[in-house]
């Protein structure tokens, strides 16, 4: 009796709708296959491990144990370390935008960000405003949200802001999701004069902007350029996600969140809902690590050996790629936008690279709607120029 009852017992219910409509990548199974040590990878999206200040870390780590472990072993505030914030604060402002300790909200990397503006923001069927393409855990974001993801036609240097006028007009979208800063997957960099354009249409047309800057700290050469959210027409609807995870280690899931209050106090409440606070012990190891050492330093260190293995990648790629393939030349970041010829397959391609022990990561997945399955990402933080070298000698066998 028992067993038949147990054997009959109904299903439990079934998953939300959004849980069963977003999809995980297809590449990601054939991205795991890379993990092999003997690949050399150009897929992946991390910093240089080497290149992580594990010693300044460790000590303001010990120093924070050390001075006040009944605070930093504590619960805290929703909005974050004070003195993180004031930190934060102070390189913003230094930066030619006014910021406030309290204008910010400490989040578990900028990817908590995009899910509170997410939760705050976007009822199911709302239309969202992305790049052509676009960073592949926003687009997840947004369908967990039931947003309708819409791409913003763009060129070689991000969104035209007239086809954003256009589509602001005809889709009436809640948000627009811009990273313009050598962007993911392409490494483009939106122009100063295109960021005033895309402020003014926020302004004139009544929409937010979710402005996602993980990258902007790894400009190796030209001239940094002023965050949308500094341009006086969409201040009171520009939202600025920044990160600690390319500067500092994203291991300790670290970013901030920079909003206009009637956006900020909502993703307060929000975050409480999500995790109460973010790790108090990471916090007050970030801020005693910018107090005691400076960040700037490390940053150009890292700047340097990014800026020589992006050359590494450049200088070979000519002699690699098919004829007919175009690619850009990125200032900074960690990302360089490949198109093969048209008609070629970067993900077929890529089956073919790992059996040569390389890898990169197709295109087609970072696209909201039809994607251009000729295009690829290579990612040149990881590897030494003479690993890098290797890795393009490999590619050149798979493309043969
Ligand atoms: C454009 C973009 N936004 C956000 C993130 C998430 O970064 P974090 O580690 O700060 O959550 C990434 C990570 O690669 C990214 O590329």
């Amino acid at each position: 009796m028992t067993t038949t009852a147990a054997a009959a017992a109904a299903a439990p219910p079934a998953l939300a709708a959004r849980a069963r409509e977003v999809a995980a990548s297809p590449v990601r199974e054939i991205l795991a296959l890379t993990a092999r040590p003997e690949v050399i990878s150009f897929a992946g999206g991390l910093p240089a491990p080497e290149l992580f200040d594990a010693a300044g870390l460790r000590a303001a780590y010990d120093r924070v144990l050390a001075e006040r472990p009944r605070t930093v072993l504590q619960y805290s505030t929703t909005e974050g370390d004070p003195a993180l914030r004031a930190a934060v604060a102070a390189r913003l402002t230094g930066r030619g935008l006014a910021t406030d300790a309290d204008d910010l909200v400490v989040t578990g990397g900028s990817q908590q960000g995009l899910a509170l503006l997410a939760t705050v923001l976007l009822e199911p069927g709302d239309v969202v405003l992305v790049e052509s393409p676009t960073y592949l855990a926003a687009l997840q974001c947004f369908g967990f949200a039931g947003a309708r993801v819409v791409p913003v036609p763009t060129d070689e240097d991000g969104v035209l802001p007239d086809a954003l006028e256009e589509l602001v007009l005809r889709e009436r979208p809640k948000l627009l999701y811009l990273i313009p800063d050598f962007q993911n997957p392409t490494g483009r960099t939106l122009p100063a004069e295109r960021r005033r354009a895309v402020a003014e249409v926020a302004g004139r047309h009544g929409l937010w902007i979710a402005e996602d800057d993980p990258y902007g700290e790894l400009r190796f050469e030209g001239d940094r350029l002023p965050w949308i959210s500094s341009h006086e027409a969409a201040a009171d609807r520009t939202a600025l996600l920044g990160s600690f995870s390319k500067v500092m280690a994203p291991g300790m899931r670290l970013g901030w969140l920079r909003a206009p209050a009637a956006l900020r106090r909502p993703c307060v409440i929000a975050k409480q809902a999500a995790d109460l606070h973010t790790s108090t012990v990471d916090q007050a190891a970030a801020a005693r690590y910018l107090a005691d050492n400076d960040l700037d330093a490390h940053l150009d260190r890292v700047r340097t050996a990014y800026r020589a293995r992006r050359d590494a990648l450049l200088a070979g790629l000519p002699a690699v790629l098919p004829a007919g393939s175009t690619w850009n030349r990125p200032e900074g970041g960690m990302f360089v936008w490949v198109r093969l010829p048209a008609g070629q397959d970067a993900t077929a391609l890529l089956r073919t690279a790992i059996t040569h022990n390389v890898a990169y990561v197709p295109g087609a997945p970072f696209y909201a709607a039809e994607p251009d399955p000729a295009t690829l990402r290579m990612s040149f933080t990881t590897h030494t120029p003479e690993e890098i070298s290797e890795g393009l000698r490999r590619l050149a066998l798979s493309f043969g």
